[in-house]
């Protein structure tokens, strides 16, 4: 009671200028039968940039809506947000589904595209600045729609999630399923992860997503050790290694870890973080380019 009295509260302050979630039905193909919520600010800019937010397993569009502080951001800077959710799998997203891990073949991930395509039409978007994020569940997520769909999203953020494919061959992605081997740590080398992302879009040579990876190095639901391999996979597939490393960033307990020269590629590992969405609004828009 006292949870739902908060999540209540914490809705309306983010919707104080009179915008609010809403559903959106019929955005277009949508293989699996997912949900689009969308929340459009009261002063959205004239060309807005959008964000996919993602929820976790067992989350919902509302549910994350009021799980960072994106919307309040929306309201300041003018970008839109579309908050897909999966009523399948124990509200888990369809990683592990081969025709979401290819580009054009389904899944919740085309899905997902289909919403951002609608959102770019209906509210003049910007297709130069599409984003996605997410954590857990919504952290894998946005590690495959950034392999199958690099032509889509300009950047991405996953937060204690797993390299794009590492569910491949698995049953489902979901903590109940006897098959935890992605979680745990599923270990490849820096090519084997690149190819499967190069094979998800056979023939693309446009740019790839720059991509942050933030984990807590106290996960035991979905290992550090998942981040160090998604880390590899987009250090092969952007072509940039590890230069430096910064302790304190974006808070005390994190580490960031640069690749390059940083606008491509970042680590944020937390030392004592368990499982838990560790966002950092500003660290992941400056990222994005959309704040300074
Ligand atoms: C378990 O999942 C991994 C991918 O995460 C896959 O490579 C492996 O073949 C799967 N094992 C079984 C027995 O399904």
């Amino acid at each position: 009671m006292l949870a739902r009295t908060f999540l209540g509260l914490a809705a309306t302050a983010a919707t104080c200028l009179g915008a609010s979630l809403q559903q959106v039905t019929n955005f277009g193909n949508n293989p699996t039968n997912i949900q689009m919520h969308i929340y459009v600010p009261d002063r959205v800019a004239s060309n807005p940039a959008i964000i996919v937010a993602l929820h976790p397993c067992g989350g919902n569009a509302q549910q994350w809506f009021g799980g960072t502080r994106l919307p309040s951001y929306a309201d300041q800077h003018g970008f839109i947000l579309i908050y897909p959710s999966t009523p399948h799998m124990s509200n888990c997203w369809d990683v592990h589904n081969p025709a979401s891990l290819t580009h054009g073949q389904g899944g919740d991930a085309l899905g997902i595209v289909s919403m951002v395509n609608y959102a770019l039409n209906q509210y003049n978007g910007d297709r130069n600045r599409v984003y996605a994020m997410g954590f857990s569940s919504g952290g894998m997520m946005t590690n495959v729609l950034a392999g199958s769909y690099p032509d889509v999203f300009e950047a991405g953020a996953a937060y204690s999630g797993v390299p794009h494919a590492c569910f491949l061959g698995a049953p489902a992605a979901t903590p109940f399923s006897p098959n935890q081997t992605c979680a745990q740590g599923l270990q490849k080398t820096e090519q084997e992860w690149g190819d499967l992302v190069r094979n998800s879009y056979p023939g693309y040579t446009g740019r790839r997503p720059r991509m942050q990876i933030t984990h807590g190095l106290a996960d035991f639901l979905v290992r550090p050790q998942c981040a160090y391999e998604a880390l590899k996979q987009w250090s092969n597939v952007l072509g940039v290694q590890l230069t430096r490393e910064v302790r304190g960033v974006p808070s005390p307990q994190f580490t960031q870890l640069i690749y390059g020269d940083g606008t491509q590629l970042q680590g944020f590992l937390g030392d004592g973080v368990g499982h838990e969405p560790s966002v950092n609004e500003e660290q992941m828009l400056r990222f994005f380019g959309l704040i300074n």
